[in-house]
């Protein structure tokens, strides 16, 4: 058993990181079984599931989206904010009550929530029933635990959580959800140690991987037939910063746009680590979508202190400024956290006006969550939930006022959209996305699944476009 540990998760040295092959030489035990995977958070996680769904296809299992029918629960789980484990404690309770009427159920729970201390402790004082932890430096662990469980037949509970720098894992194997997009991770981690945040104590260091290794997952992805990566990091601007090969992100991205592939996108982008040059090459060439999600946080300099976030709102205008300038039809998108530990009422004019000045395609909004272990949440904090509330609700309404207003001025213009497949809820339509990443919903264009073609916007909404093929 191994428990996971703050202070061992928010050490970092200089020691070099090991690059680790993942071994597939395990057996086929579960044969006819079926699994339930359930992802929260981020798209880390969700290209995590995509590697957990692989080791559990090559374990035998078949997947199923019926709780009721499985065989085996995991649960791939966010501790970005207090909603995010609420939401997974609340459907423990229904593996529980599953698992009463079915005692051979393996309940698993791994991901973000499982490198947390208070989390891992109240699993093993008040769920016992749950079979498995791991944690999100040992997702190749996953069968092993499984086939221990299996062999040992007992209810004893496996923890089993690393709270360590990280290493660097290749040769990884995915069961991908998508065959036309596919996400790549270009490093794990994250050094920011912004003061509100867990990702640095639940992902470890900043890793990057060898170009040579992304590169060579990049063209392999381009002849399977894929038509858009994403590049993943917490922060992709600073890619390669911790591997001393003398390359950085702009070196990394016109590499991959020299592949070739038909759409390259990344996030997320950290202000501090964006550089001009960066900026160039995104402009230079045609295959990078012109896209950039750039959190913001807090238009106050005082609060972005506070933060640790290392750039003020003046930086972070000329930055948005720059962005605009140079790369054509621009949408840029961001992240906004309000009432942060004494947030007054100037300082979120402050970020008010930081939204005035730089008219968000779209903005993520959220009210500040209090993370255990993180500096932030020793502040003593004097603004009301239902002051935050309030704030909230008038970032939200200024924030789609302008995701509406620009979204209208693409109406009646003709955009370049990867169709991406049938739309859920209405099958004469399907949807995809347009180069600057908003979501069009397109009459008829069955026939152009996997394809970017263009389209006619006929309707814009705050969140999503209507379109039509164009004849
Ligand atoms: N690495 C990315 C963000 C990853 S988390 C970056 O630095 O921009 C995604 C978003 O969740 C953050 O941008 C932030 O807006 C929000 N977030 C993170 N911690 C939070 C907390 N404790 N409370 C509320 N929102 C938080
Ligand atoms: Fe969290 Fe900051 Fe790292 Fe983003 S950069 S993951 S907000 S610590
Ligand atoms: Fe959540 Fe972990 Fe991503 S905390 S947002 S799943 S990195």
């Amino acid at each position: 058993m191994h428990m996971p540990n703050l202070n061992e998760a928010r050490k970092r040295t200089e020691e070099k990181v090991l690059e680790k092959k993942v071994e597939y030489n395990f057996s086929k035990a579960f044969l006819n079984k079926k699994y339930f995977l359930r992802t929260y958070g981020c798209q880390m996680n969700m290209h995590d599931s995509e590697e957990i769904r692989k080791y559990l296809e090559l374990l035998g299992f078949r997947e199923t989206n019926v709780l009721e029918e499985s065989d085996l629960v995991v649960l791939n789980t966010c501790a970005i904010r207090e909603n995010a484990h609420e939401k997974v404690f609340g459907y423990l309770g229904r593996c529980k009550h599953l698992k009463r009427e079915k005692p051979e159920l393996i309940i698993a729970i791994g991901g973000c929530m499982s490198q947390e201390e208070n989390v891992v402790h109240e699993i093993k004082m008040k769920h016992p029933y749950v079979d498995i932890v791991f944690g999100t430096h040992n997702i190749s662990d996953l069968p092993k635990l499984l086939l221990e469980k299996k062999e040992a037949q007992t209810k004893m509970q496996e923890i089993e959580v690393y709270s360590i720098e990280g290493d660097v894992y290749e040769n990884i194997k995915y069961s991908r959800d998508s065959k036309i997009t596919a996400w790549v991770n270009i490093m794990y981690g994250c050094d920011k140690f912004c003061t509100y945040c867990i990702v640095p104590y639940t992902r470890g260091k900043q890793r990057s991987r060898k170009l040579e290794n992304i590169l060579k997952e990049v063209e392999d992805l381009k002849i399977n037939g894929y038509k858009e990566i994403t590049l993943l990091g917490q922060n992709v601007n600073a890619y390669g910063k911790d591997l001393n090969e003398g390359y950085d992100f702009k070196d990394l991205l016109e590499r991959v746009a020299q592949t070739g592939i038909e759409r390259i996108r990344f996030v997320t982008s950290h202000p501090w680590d964006f550089t001009e040059e960066m900026i160039d090459v995104i402009a230079k060439y045609e295959n990078i979508m012109p896209y950039i999600h750039l959190p913001l946080q807090s238009g106050s300099d005082r609060i972005l202190k506070l933060m640790g976030r290392r750039y003020t709102k003046e930086e972070y205008i000329k930055l948005f400024r720059s962005i605009e300038e140079k790369i054509p039809n621009v949408s840029i998108t961001t992240d906004i956290i309000v009432g942060f530990p004494n947030e007054t009422e100037e300082d979120f004019l402050e970020t008010l006006d930081v939204v005035n000045t730089c008219q968000f395609d779209s903005a993520f909004t959220f009210i500040y969550s209090p993370r255990e272990g993180t500096p932030a949440s020793k502040i003593k904090d004097n603004v009301t939930i239902e002051e935050k509330e309030k704030r909230l609700q008038r970032l939200n309404d200024l924030v789609n006022h302008y995701s509406l207003e620009k979204n209208k001025r693409l109406e009646g213009s003709i955009v370049p959209v990867l169709i991406l497949g049938e739309n859920e809820k209405d099958k004469n339509k399907v949807y995809g996305y347009t180069d600057t990443m908003k979501l069009i919903n397109i009459t008829g264009g069955h026939n152009f699944i996997g394809q970017i073609v263009p389209i006619k916007v006929t309707t814009a909404k705050s969140f999503s476009l209507d379109g039509e093929i164009v004849r």
